[in-house]
């Protein structure tokens, strides 16, 4: 195998999280603007291209892969992606191997989808889903619907699929619900992830006021819940604890109130093939123009080495930088899917 890929601070790049597309189809008021344009299909990795690139990455220490989007459920054809990738789960003894494949997803296709994901080897998966009150799931994703995502999810939990709920915390939109959603998440045994918002691209709806830090949050829920705090990770950001009540364990990410960049283990692809080597950053390595022009494996290697060798010590996301402030991330979460 090749020389695990190490960024300048010492961390090890593990982790990838490819995006295969940046359409959907809900709207979140945190993550897309209520129009979007979207990407030309010529300008989207195929599978292909993305096989290669992933595939690269394994053979350079990459040992989980959270496919995302947009939506990776609404690209066509993605289960032949998943059953490709899912090859490399199944030989643990090689040295390049994958320990673990998965998606985010919005929960919209997981009816169709849920069964196929768990035979390509996808055993636990993050569906986002920010309130149980069909209205306000409306208000949030803007075009989402409750029960389609309920109907995924209950498909999933049959599939066998391991399921972590992803609820971003907002002021006046869902701060009344979190205990619902404990103990909702007790009842179907899934998991639970709180997230703070992070800015990135304009969304149309105001992050500064809708921001709300979790150990406010965190709290809150011990007034009813019993949190006892776990070292159980899974290689992301969440840190987590067991709520005794229900069993299941509750996951808080804090990107703003208290970043865990110093052990961040992960880079992401863009689907047009541009590597961020942080979320926070604008700065992206172009990896689809060199595939495209020929240019081999080794080569696709060194340019991916180059860019970790770059990777930034950590974030600056700041909830208010002004409009022209540089240090403003542009681009929406929907393009590298977080
Ligand atoms: P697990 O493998 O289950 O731990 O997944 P994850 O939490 O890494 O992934 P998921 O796609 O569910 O993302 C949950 C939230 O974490 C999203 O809001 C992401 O934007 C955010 N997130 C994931 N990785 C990073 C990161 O490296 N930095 C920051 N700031 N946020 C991240
Ligand atoms: N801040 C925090 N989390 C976000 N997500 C999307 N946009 C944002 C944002 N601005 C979350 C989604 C999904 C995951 C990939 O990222 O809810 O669960
Ligand atoms: Fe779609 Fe996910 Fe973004 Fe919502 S957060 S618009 S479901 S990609």
């Amino acid at each position: 195998m090749n020389r695990p890929f190490l960024d300048s601070f010492g961390r090890a790049v593990t982790y990838l999280r490819a995006s295969v597309t940046d359409r959907c189809d809900m709207r979140c008021l945190y993550c897309m603007a209520e129009e979007m344009t979207f990407l030309p299909k010529p300008e989207i990795l195929s599978f292909d291209e993305l096989e290669r690139i992933c595939g690269a990455f394994i053979h350079n220490g990459v040992r989980r892969l959270r496919i995302t989007g947009g939506e990776p459920l609404v690209r066509r054809d993605v289960m032949s992606f998943f059953a490709a990738m899912g090859e490399w789960l199944k030989r643990p003894q090689d040295e390049a191997h994958l320990d673990e494949l998965t998606l985010t997803t919005n929960g919209s296709r997981l009816g169709e989808f849920a069964e196929p994901l768990y035979a390509a080897g996808v055993r636990r998966i993050n569906v986002s889903m920010d309130s149980l009150d069909a209205e306000r799931f409306r208000t949030i994703t803007r075009r989402g619907k409750l029960e389609k995502t309920l109907d995924g999810i209950r498909a999933a939990r049959k599939a066998g699929l391991k399921i972590r709920i992803n609820t971003v915390a907002m002021a006046g939109l869902n701060d009344d619900e979190f205990d619902d959603m404990v103990a909702w998440c007790g009842q179907i045994g899934a998991d639970l992830c709180l997230i703070e918002t992070m800015p990135m691209g304009e969304t149309g709806d105001d992050r500064q006021n809708r921001y709300l830090p979790l150990d406010r949050v965190r709290a809150d829920l011990q007034r009813r819940w019993t949190l006892e705090p776990l070292t159980y990770r899974t290689g992301g950001p969440a840190r987590y604890a067991r709520v005794a009540e229900t069993g299941q364990k509750i996951g808080f990410i804090t990107p703003m109130s208290h970043n865990f960049c110093e052990s961040c283990n992960r880079v992401r692809l863009s689907c047009t093939g541009q590597l961020y080597s942080c979320l926070g950053h604008e700065g992206a390595s172009d990896l689809r123009g060199p595939l495209r022009a020929g240019m081999d494996d080794a080569g696709i290697i060194r340019l991916v080495q180059s860019a970790i060798r770059r990777k930034p010590k950590g974030h600056d996301f700041m909830l208010d930088r002004p409009a022209d402030d540089p240090a403003r991330i542009a681009r929406h979460m929907s393009v590298t899917g977080g």
